[in-house]
């Protein structure tokens, strides 16, 4: 199992900060899953971008770590003796956004139903992972043809991303598919490395044949808990003005309440010492609505984790932190916003 230091750092991993580590926690959650018989989803990739150290000490996190809130989103122990397989956090919010993210790009006709507003819009040829880590989407999800999908992120992960999905027959390129172990369903995946706390992102973007004049489906999952809230103010802003219209903004975000009363666990520590202050969405939804607007996004939802798993995953028992603090109206919501032009909100 890897070594975490208290400040952040993680020992004997190529991924040293635990920043970085955290796309490995949640490919060894994605790889867990793909496990088990009744898999909600399967990733052939995850296992292998996981690497063994991680997946052994999410294993034993979901194994029954006795502190409730430590595993977040990652998942507690599955309780089969006499009742269903639970699932975690982590494989709700796969779940949601693989739908997400397929309404949006016309691989699947509508969004969830029990949502009061759905997708209805061209599909979008251009997807940009904020925060891609390890995610291995364009490999596994029945995209339709022609995406150029962006994956932005720091410059240790894509590193060694690069490097397990060659070692693994994953092509970058379509065009590279023949003979290929695991063909990649995108046209395209560029990788490019940014630090979201320095400006200047959307110009590396641009540089590797972006076209901020069509829509875009930019995608954050996972990523606003590790930033400083001026890095997410300024993130979602640059965003908003490097796209045309029908754009839209798919993200998770942890909220304020539950970072300020989960911020003694071990994995909220890591975080903050990496980022001094990681910025939570404020609470209730209302603010959340206002902040995105002031950012240049319309909210068309925004949906606490719990009160999505059901939806998500019918018939599945859920292992989610519950409400069980007291004034914690959401921990975790998943949010989806179309740019603020009038022509790009359907
Ligand atoms: C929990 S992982 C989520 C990865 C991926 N979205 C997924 O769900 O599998 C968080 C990711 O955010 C990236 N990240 C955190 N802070 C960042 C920053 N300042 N600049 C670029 N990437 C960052 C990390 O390197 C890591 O890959």
């Amino acid at each position: 199992m890897a070594t975490l230091t208290e400040n952040g750092q993680v020992l004997d991993d190529e991924l040293t900060k635990f920043v970085s580590w955290t796309a490995r926690l949640v490919a060894a959650a994605r790889a867990l899953e793909t496990d088990e018989p009744d898999a909600v989803f399967r990733d052939p990739l995850a296992r292998v971008l996981a690497g063994p150290k991680a997946t052994e000490y999410v294993d034993t996190l979901t194994r029954g770590f006795p502190e409730k809130s430590t595993s977040l989103i990652l998942g507690l122990p599955p309780e089969r003796p006499g009742g269903k397989r639970r699932v975690g956090g982590v494989i709700v919010r796969t779940q949601f956004f693989d739908t997400a993210i397929l309404a949006a790009t016309g691989g699947l006709k509508e969004l969830y139903t029990w949502l009061p507003k759905s997708l209805s819009l061209e599909p979008i040829q251009q997807v940009v992972m904020l925060g891609a880590g390890l995610d291995a989407r364009p490999w596994r999800l029945p995209l339709a043809a022609g995406i150029r999908w962006y994956e932005i992120d720091r410059q240790e992960v894509l590193r060694v991303k690069e490097k397990i999905l060659q070692a693994s027959g994953a092509p970058m390129r379509s065009a590279d598919n023949e003979g290929a172990s695991i063909p990649v369903r995108a046209s395209e995946v560029i990788p490019i490395v940014t630090d979201f706390e320095q400006p200047g992102w959307p110009r590396a973007l641009q540089d590797a044949g972006f076209d901020s004049k069509q829509p875009v489906l930019w995608h954050a999952e996972g990523l606003f808990n590790y930033l400083t809230a001026d890095a997410v103010e300024r993130v979602l802003t640059e965003a908003s003005q490097a796209c045309g219209p029908g754009s839209i903004f798919t993200a998770t975000m942890l909220c304020d309440q539950a970072l300020a009363v989960r911020q003694h666990t071990h994995h909220m520590q890591s975080m903050r010492d990496v980022s001094k202050s990681c910025w939570g969405a404020p609470t209730p939804p209302e603010k959340t609505k206002a902040f995105m607007k002031s950012c240049g996004w319309k909210v068309l939802e925004l949906t606490e984790m719990n009160d999505a798993a059901p939806h998500v995953l019918p018939g599945r028992e859920y292992n989610l932190p519950e409400h069980s603090v007291p004034g914690e109206e959401a921990w975790y919501y998943f949010m989806i916003a179309a740019c603020e032009s009038p022509d790009s909100i359907q």
